[in-house]
This record gives structure tokens, sequence and C-alpha cells, in this order.
């Protein structure tokens, strides 16, 4: 669905939040393509919902360092020209948001407004960012709570979100954020309070959705069954930092960090993470708080295959080591191609 050498659809360089206090997130580089779904995965607290709102300009009292350039995408042809997201005024944002750009938030109810009904929600984004109207606009909303399976969606329509269960919630937040058919869609746990059996249609609609509109998706996950069902591309956060990023099929087959292969064999068998056991198991130890992460290997407490040097002399940095021809691949480890199998 992607070409890697066609220009990204984002691209995010060196990008660093700080609350006041150590960095949360630090020097983050990724790049996004035009229809490509990456599965951005890592324990919690590894900064990928910071990252994300940083990057959608949704983070308060935050400072933020770096690049993240959207071009045009899907709706603009590819033809509209890159925008700076990083400092953009809060009013352009704003009209990029829901436009260009979408996120499914964690948490579902504090991000639904408890005052309106769906049918209002939903009729005031289509409004902002469509043409439709009246009736139009009324088949639209059906359609959109249709799609995401909701099973009587005039009834929807009345309700206040309050009055909704929680994978219902779930699932009027999907509608919501791709109401206006955005470029790119940040879809941050949006299945954790589904049920397998809907969790399952929620994945094969955000992979229509994609394959209907060219619409790109950042699926931020703790589940590397629903990664690997989702992703053309993996992207592994640890402790604020990018440690591998990787071709779904590369990553699951031969992954190059140790964080990566500790997360691979510490996971659930995959029927048993299908049958509701999904969240990623961590390994041994624990990710190192913002504040203790030190100068060497951030992973290196935690690494059975840690050594004096090079791994505690200084950071490793993010290398390339896609081999010829191959896709874009690159790991955080000094010692990777040692390491290799
Ligand atoms: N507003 C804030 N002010 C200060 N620190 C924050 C703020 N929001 C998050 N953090 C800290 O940033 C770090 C990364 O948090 P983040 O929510 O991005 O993790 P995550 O990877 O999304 O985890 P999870 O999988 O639990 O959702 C955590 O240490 C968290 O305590
Ligand atoms: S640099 Fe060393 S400690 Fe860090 S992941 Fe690689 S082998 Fe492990
Ligand atoms: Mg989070």
């Amino acid at each position: 669905m992607t070409d890697r050498n066609a220009a990204p659809l984002l691209s995010v360089r060196n990008l660093t939040v700080n609350f006041g206090g150590p960095d949360i997130v630090d020097d983050l580089s990724f790049d996004i393509g035009q229809g490509e779904i990456v599965a951005l995965v890592g324990e919690s607290g590894s900064g990928k919902s910071v990252g994300s709102l940083a990057i959608m300009g949704l983070l308060e009292n935050a400072t933020i360092q770096g690049s993240a350039s959207l071009s045009g995408g899907a709706s603009s042809g590819g033809q509209e020209a890159p925008t700076e997201l990083v400092g953009l005024p809060a009013r352009r944002l704003r009209a990029l948001r829901g436009r260009r750009i979408s996120m499914i938030f964690q948490d579902p109810l504090s991000s639904l407004d408890p005052l309106q009904t769906i049918g209002g929600q939903i009729r005031e984004v289509l409004k902002a960012h469509t043409r439709l109207t009246g009736a139009a606009l009324h088949s639209r909303a059906i359609a959109l709570l249709e799609q995401v399976g909701i099973v009587d969606p005039e009834g929807c329509l009345a309700l206040l979100p309050q009055r909704l269960s929680g994978g219902m919630r779930q699932r009027v937040m999907i509608a919501l954020a791709i109401a206006a058919e955005p470029d790119l869609l940040f879809a941050d746990e949006p299945t954790t309070a589904l049920d397998v059996t809907v969790q399952a249609q929620v994945l094969r609609l955000l992979k229509g959705l994609r394959d209907q509109t060219g619409m790109a998706m950042v699926f931020i996950t703790h589940n590397l069954a629903v990664a690997s069902a989702i992703a053309d591309r993996v992207i592994v956060l640890y402790a604020g930092q990018v440690v591998e990023d990787a071709p779904a099929d590369v990553f699951f087959r031969r992954p190059a960090m140790p964080y990566s292969r500790a997360l691979l064999s510490a996971a659930p068998r995959l029927e048993a993470v299908l049958a509701g056991y999904g969240h990623l198991e961590a390994p041994r130890g624990q990710v190192p708080s913002p504040g203790q992460r030190g100068t060497a290997c951030r992973f290196a407490a935690r690494c059975d295959d840690v050594r004096e040097t090079p791994c505690l002399a200084s950071m490793p940095s993010l290398v390339s080591i896609a081999a010829n021809g191959e896709a874009h691949h690159t790991v955080r480890c000094a010692r990777w191609e040692e390491l290799a199998p």
C-alpha cells in the first residue's frame, strides 16, 4: 500500500517534549508513508501518547522542539505544500485537525462532550469539515455509525455519551475521528475497551478505510497480535526514544534490538492474545523513569546482552541497518551487528 521511495506524509525529526522537568520524549525521528499503517508499540510510559499528542499540537504546558512536517496527503492528491506542525499557531492547527490529521484518544469518555448528544457531536465535525447539510449530513452520520458497528445508529444519535457502554463510546470516537476522512489518523489504543469480536471488526474497518481512502495511520498499541494484524511497519519506543523501526514482516521474523526480541519472546502465544490476553508482557525489570535515564543505553539494566563496552560507554544512536535492496530498518543498539542471528 505504501511506496517508501515517495515523499513521506509525516516526517518527524528530533522531536523532544518537556513539561519543565527532564525530557519525556527525546530525539524522536520517524517517517509515516502515504497510506501506511504504522504500529507504535512500547511499554507503559514510553512516550507513545505524549509523542503523538505533541505532533497533533494537543499538549498544554509543554515545550516541544524539533520538527514534524506534514506533506500533502491523499485528499490533495499529494500536491499540498508541507506544513511544519511544531510551532504552528493554534488557529491553523485547529483547521488541520479533523480534516488532515485526526486522533482517536486513549480515554474515550473524557474526549466526548458530556453535554451534547452523539448526533450533535457528529454533526459538528461534519459541518466543520465537509459541505454536507440537511438530509445528506444526517445520512452520513448514520453511515458512519453503521461503519463502526453500531446496531441502532438512529437511536444512538439521540443519546448522551454517558448512556453508552465503554465499547460503544470507543466506536463513536472512531466514527468522529474518521468523519472527515483525514489523511493521517493517530489511533491511541483504539480497541482496548472492546471485546475480541468487535476488536477484529474495528481493525477490519480501519484497514478497509485505508484501502478505500489512502488514509495513513499510526496505531498505538500494547498488543503485538493487533500490531501484526494491522501494521505495515512497527516502531518500538523505549524510555522516550525510537529503538527499532522495521517493516512488520522483518520485525516479527528477525527483530534486531534485544528489547524487541524480549517483547516478542515475552508475548503470549497468538491464540491466547486473540482470546483476550493480549497486553504486551514486559521483560524483567522496569523502564527507567524520565529522570533516571542516564547517558548509556537505556535498556542496559534489563538487557541479557549488555557489555560494559560499548553498552555503558555512551548512548547508542539510531542507525540504519537495512541491507541492500531491503526496506527501511533502523535500530538503536551498539551490538546489533554482533548479535544478528
Ligand atoms: N502532562 C504531563 N506532565 C508531565 N509528565 C507527563 C505528562 N503526561 C505524561 N507524562 C509522563 O510522560 C511519560 C510518557 O507518558 P505517555 O502517556 O506518553 O506514555 P505511553 O507510552 O502512552 O503509556 P501508556 O501505554 O500507559 O499509555 C510518563 O512518564 C508520564 O508520566
Ligand atoms: S546497546 Fe547493549 S545494552 Fe543496549 S540493547 Fe544493545 S546489547 Fe543491550
Ligand atoms: Mg498512552
